[in-house]
């Protein structure tokens, strides 16, 4: 992790956007800033009983992907948006549960003793009966013409099990058995899409025993690995608020949280915190004058690996990324003990470059105007900022840090959070979200708000 504290002074005024705009982002000096006439069309409106209804709502059953538990907070979010007139949308997309029946390896015929084998995550069903040809670790000039068509030994280290398995593949081994390197059991092992053939790991006790058995002669070895693939559905819940025709910049704003929780686990500062964040602004966007489009959106599967927002992500239309100029993440942004004793209850917002952007540079104004605290940024990745950044669109994610103990925990629950938490980091979100959406931008000279100055700090914060 680097380390860098730096005082950024930005000339609020000066922030030119892709699209040409430019942003008045504060009003006047950094210190004794107070919400603006516009913050206050935004912030007087946020109720955090509405938010706290929702989580309420949200975390009374867990949110796992793929579960009755998604559809029916997917349902509840589709109906809110739409009882607000939004033009609301639910993209699904497929997800996949990987379930092992059985992994046998027989040598000889008969079962290996000891450990039960495992197999490598990702590997395919198979059954082959073959010789098995010591491999050492797979590296291109270990193996020989002689593993076509057999079993590869494979020791673990030195490359990664992918490589390895394609090594092998390349010079038309049927199967892999790899051993551990260390006494350190048999659970390690990756497959990638495409390498189709079994791959079973055991651990180093098995593997040598092998090793001095192919000394004195052929071993016949069976790999039976039968692994089910179950395909479930997850959502993405996209709300678009589109500006009056004749006074739209083209330009699209998105904010976001996730809707998923972990299994077993209700979730409601992971992120029911944030959905309910997403439509408390959605509900309130709605009535107030725009000219930039603001898209409110939540994504199934986060917790998964950002699967959801990679595929949002995935299907957008060019015109649209190139229109997208900030991408806001909420993702736990309501623990009452989160963020220890950090200024802004620890609210801080991280990028995936630890580089500050336009998201962070209104939010920093923002947090001045409404709390009088300039909130700091960082690195981080770990939430749905991570496609938007990739596209190219500044992002980042809104969260109090350090988290709580009770993070992915089934003790994740409404008891945990705090009111006061939710407003401020709506309130923030939401005014820099209405700075760029706000009908007077980019017409500077108009606006009632002055350009002034804003600093703020890196922090490399422990976050958990
Ligand atoms: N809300 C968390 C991200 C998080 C947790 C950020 C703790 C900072 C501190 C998110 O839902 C999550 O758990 N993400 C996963 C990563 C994801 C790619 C599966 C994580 O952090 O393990
Ligand atoms: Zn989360």
């Amino acid at each position: 992790m680097f380390r860098r504290k730096s005082i950024i002074t930005i000339l609020a005024a000066s922030m030119v956007l892709s699209g040409g705009a430019v942003y008045a982002q504060t009003n006047g000096a950094p210190n004794g800033q107070s919400a603006t006439a516009f913050d206050n069309k935004i912030i007087k409106k946020i109720s955090a009983d509405n938010m706290y209804n929702n989580i309420a709502l949200l975390s009374e059953q867990p949110r796992e992907a793929g579960t009755e538990g998604e559809v029916r907070a997917v349902k509840y979010i589709e109906g809110q948006f739409k009882s607000l007139g939004f033009e609301t949308k639910v993209l699904p997309f497929p997800i996949y549960d990987y379930r092992t029946n059985h992994v046998w390896v027989k040598i000889g015929g008969a079962d290996i003793t000891g450990t039960a084998p495992r197999a490598f995550s990702g590997s395919v069903s198979g059954k082959v009966t073959k010789q098995l040809v010591n491999v050492g670790k797979a590296k291109p000039e270990e193996i020989g013409d002689e593993v076509k068509g057999k079993i590869a030994l494979v020791e673990r280290g030195d490359i990664t099990f992918i490589e390895k398995v394609q090594n092998v593949l390349n010079r038309g081994a049927v199967g892999v058995l790899m051993y551990n390197n260390s006494s350190n059991g048999n659970a390690f092992g990756q497959a990638q899409e495409g390498q189709n053939i079994p791959a079973v790991a055991i651990t180093q006790t098995q593997g040598l025993e092998l090793v001095g058995k192919l000394k004195s002669g052929p071993v016949e070895v069976t790999l039976d690995v039968d692994i089910e693939k179950i395909e479930k559905t997850s959502y993405v819940v996209e709300a678009k608020l589109k500006p009056n025709k004749n006074k739209d910049t083209g330009q699209i704003v998105t904010v976001g949280a996730h809707h998923d929780s972990v299994r077993g686990g209700p979730g409601a500062n992971d992120d029911a915190s944030g959905v309910s964040a997403v439509l408390e602004l959605a509900r309130i966007f709605a009535k107030a004058p725009i000219d930039t489009e603001v898209r409110f959106l939540t994504f199934g599967s986060e917790e998964r690996g950002l699967v959801g927002s990679s595929f949002y992500a995935s299907q957008l239309p060019k015109s649209d990324v190139n229109r997208m100029v900030a991408h806001f993440q909420m993702d736990m942004i309501g623990g009452r003990d989160a963020g220890a004793d950090n200024p802004a209850g620890g609210l801080i917002m991280y990028t995936i470059d630890g580089k500050k952007n336009l998201v962070t540079d209104l939010g920093a104004a923002a947090g001045l105007r409404t709390m009088d605290v300039a909130i700091p940024y960082g690195q981080l990745g770990r939430s749905d900022h991570q496609p938007f950044h990739e596209l190219g669109i500044p992002s980042a994610l809104f969260i109090h840090s350090p988290v709580e103990p009770w993070y992915h925990q089934p003790t994740d629950t409404l008891d945990k959070i705090s009111k006061e938490k939710l407003q401020q980091a709506a309130e923030i979100v939401g005014s820099s979200v209405y700075q760029i959406a706000r009908p007077d931008t980019p017409a500077l000279e108009n606006a009632r708000v002055a350009p002034g100055t804003v600093d703020y700090d890196f922090e490399d914060r422990p976050v958990d």
